[in-house]
């Protein structure tokens, strides 16, 4: 058997590399002549666990290749992936151009029957708009081949992309020929070893599970900070909260910890998308519109605790922050909780220091210039008037107290991921504000302050 994927970004590399795992021929494509050749060399553009390992032993063995020709890349295969990039419009909806772009290419090079796959995340009834484009470009060539399209959505993690690949919770493809789903089935048997199943459904529902998907999680998420925020008013501990509802199998202890707000590149983009999708319907996705506006104020969280502590105006000021990457395990800045911080602590005239285990360098392409890029976590601490840990790298998790002290001008925390014990916070005298739960050693606790009130 062999497929095609087109497109080597995230998602494409890590669907070409693992189908490459089980013994199949892999063809890659990509405009992106400098990154074919990388690829081809065993480089891998992007930060991602276990992938460098995974694509040499593939190139070894010649069970994969790159090219930046469609036509030679599509010839001979039974099945094409389409992986591009559907980055938000100005309204916020998927831009089709570079997914509808591969179709027509497709419709011009086909020589003989291929089942035509849309992995790239994209509205409702992409995959139809994918068929007339192919449609078109055969009418063009006055050539009749048969093919099918399928939808077939990804619902790979960052930091563990390989693993969710090749040992997936499910996976779900929308068809509309038999001929199609015995493709996708022995394409998918050797990652069903796990006992999760293969779902086949019609091509509007196997496209509207993945932004229902990702849209879900992203509610769980808005839900939680917003019930941290009220935690902190009542003088609740949302850790606790945490913990007693998600013992409740219905409601699972999953993607229910509070914190800066979600980031990423599917997240955001999705959930608009499908606000918008719902819009041209006519039909008000009120949930989701809600869950936009919470996660937009909670990127601001943690400066409302420093313009609650220091004052509005931060002039003279200097901040460390830890962690960059909008989560651990990645390089991705992509709407990043630690840009909006940063930007606003900037804008009151606050000096930043910053360090990341491994996004620095992508950071340097928005931040440029106007912060201090850190050695390490404790050289961003020098001077500091505080500390400010945006995300949650396990090397955060225990860092040496004494060392710190003696470099920030103040014992002062500010934690947007609840990473640290408030209880050994006290013990250790720094002033410590988390999300959700009391701050430590605070000018004045919340709590008390309603007790009075
Ligand atoms: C997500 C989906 O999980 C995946 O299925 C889909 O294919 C692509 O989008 P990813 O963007 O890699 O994957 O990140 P994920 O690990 O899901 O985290 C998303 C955001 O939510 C991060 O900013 C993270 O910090 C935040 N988050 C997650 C929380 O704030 N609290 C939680 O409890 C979980």
């Amino acid at each position: 058997m062999k497929i095609t994927v087109v497109g080597t970004g995230y998602v494409g590399l890590v669907s070409g590399t693992c189908f490459a795992e089980t013994g199949i021929d892999v063809t890659c494509v990509d405009i992106d002549k400098k990154k074919v050749d990388m690829l081809l060399n065993g480089e891998v553009p992007i930060y991602e666990p276990g992938l460098d390992a995974l694509l040499a032993r593939n190139l070894e063995k010649g069970r994969i290749t790159f090219t930046t020709s469609l036509a030679k890349g599509i010839k001979d295969s039974d099945a094409v992936f389409i992986a591009v990039g559907t980055p938000p419009d100005e309204d916020g909806s998927a831009d089709l151009k570079y997914v509808l772009g591969v179709a027509r290419e497709i419709g011009r090079h086909m020589e003989d029957y291929k089942v035509i796959i849309t992995k790239s995340t994209v509205p409702v009834g992409t995959s139809f708009k994918v068929k007339a484009a192919v449609q078109e470009e055969l009418a063009k060539r006055k050539v009749d081949i048969p093919f099918d399209v399928a939808s077939n959505p990804e619902f790979l993690k960052e930091g563990s992309a390989i693993d969710d690949f090749l040992k997936p919770d499910r996976i779900v493809v929308g068809v509309e020929s038999e001929r199609a789903e015995k493709t996708l089935k022995r394409l998918y048997k050797p990652f069903l070893m796990n006992g999760h199943p293969l779902l086949f459904m019609d091509i509007f529902s196997s496209e509207m599970t993945k932004y229902a998907a990702n849209s879900m999680l992203a509610t769980k998420i808005s839900f939680m900070n917003d019930i941290a925020n009220l935690c902190e008013l009542v003088g609740a501990n949302v850790d606790l909260v945490r913990k007693g509802i998600g013992s409740d199998a219905r409601i699972g202890n999953k993607f229910i910890y509070p914190g800066t707000g979600y980031g990423g590149s599917c997240f955001p983009k999705d959930v608009q998308a499908l606000v918008r999708t719902a819009d041209e319907y006519g039909h008000s996705l009120d949930v989701l519109k809600a869950v936009e506006s919470v996660n937009y104020r909670q990127k601001s969280k943690l400066v409302e605790k420093i313009k609650a502590h220091f004052g509005e105006n931060l002039k003279g000021k200097q901040f460390g922050i830890w962690g960059l990457a909008f989560k651990p395990k990645t390089d991705d800045m992509r709407e990043a909780p630690s840009l909006v911080i940063i930007e606003q602590l900037l804008a009151m005239g606050a000096q930043v220091r910053v360090y990341d285990p491994v996004a620095m360098e992508e950071a340097k392409h928005t931040l440029k210039d106007t912060v201090v890029y850190a050695k390490d976590e404790y050289d961003a601490c020098i001077e500091v008037d505080a500390m400010l840990l945006v995300t949650e790298w396990s090397e955060f998790r225990m860092p040496n107290f004494r060392i710190l002290d003696k470099l920030m001008n103040n014992k002062l925390i500010f934690d947007g991921r609840n990473v640290y014990d408030p209880e050994e916070m006290k013990d250790l005298e720094y002033t410590y504000y988390s999300i959700g739960r009391e701050t430590v050693n605070g000018p004045k606790s919340e709590k008390k302050q309603r007790v009075v009130a």
